[in-house]
């Protein structure tokens, strides 16, 4: 079967790949373009692992398919530091201890983020509402939610 090639934009970043039909677009953005920080928990939609905006919808990259990234605009966690410089939703976590194995971390991140440029003073039921979608087996979730509340507050600047 021929391959598609598909043009998009990754963190800002034209980009292109080519991809066979059933490709899902995690597969290829850690296996083609190698942005290995989204990372696979169920391939089923139910974890929040392979969490990535599309056209700053937050998506699971496990349900979409490599060719539906034609011409739209991609972020994962590889685009959310500047440079050496976290972004504070990355600092709190690792100040309030957000995180043990990692696995689910990039993908509570890119979920959060999303949260507070939509809502940037949520109230806990708003953070845990909106997290639901990311399922986390280690760190019992006050602490990722206390790190997002506290990572808002900063960035608002109150
Ligand atoms: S790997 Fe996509 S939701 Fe679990
Ligand atoms: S830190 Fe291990 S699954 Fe969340």
């Amino acid at each position: 079967m021929s391959k598609h090639h598909i043009t998009t934009t990754v963190n800002g970043d034209p980009v292109e790949f080519l991809c066979e039909s059933q490709d899902t677009l995690l597969d290829v953005l850690r296996d083609q373009l190698g942005l290995t920080g989204t990372k696979e928990g169920c391939s089923t939609g139910d974890c929040g692992a392979c969490s990535i905006t599309v056209d700053d919808r937050l998506v699971c990259s496990c349900l979409m398919l490599g060719v539906e990234a034609k011409d739209k605009s991609i972020s994962t966690i590889e685009g959310m530091a500047r440079g050496e410089e976290l972004h504070p939703l990355q600092r709190k976590f690792l100040e309030h201890a957000a995180l043990q194995c990692g696995i689910c971390t990039p993908g509570f991140l890119v979920a959060a983020k999303s949260l507070l440029e939509r809502s940037p003073d949520p109230t806990e039921t708003e953070v845990r509402y909106w997290l639901a979608g990311n399922l986390c087996r280690c760190t019992g979730y006050d602490k990722i939610v206390r790190a997002v509340l506290d990572a808002a507050t900063e960035m608002r600047g109150a």
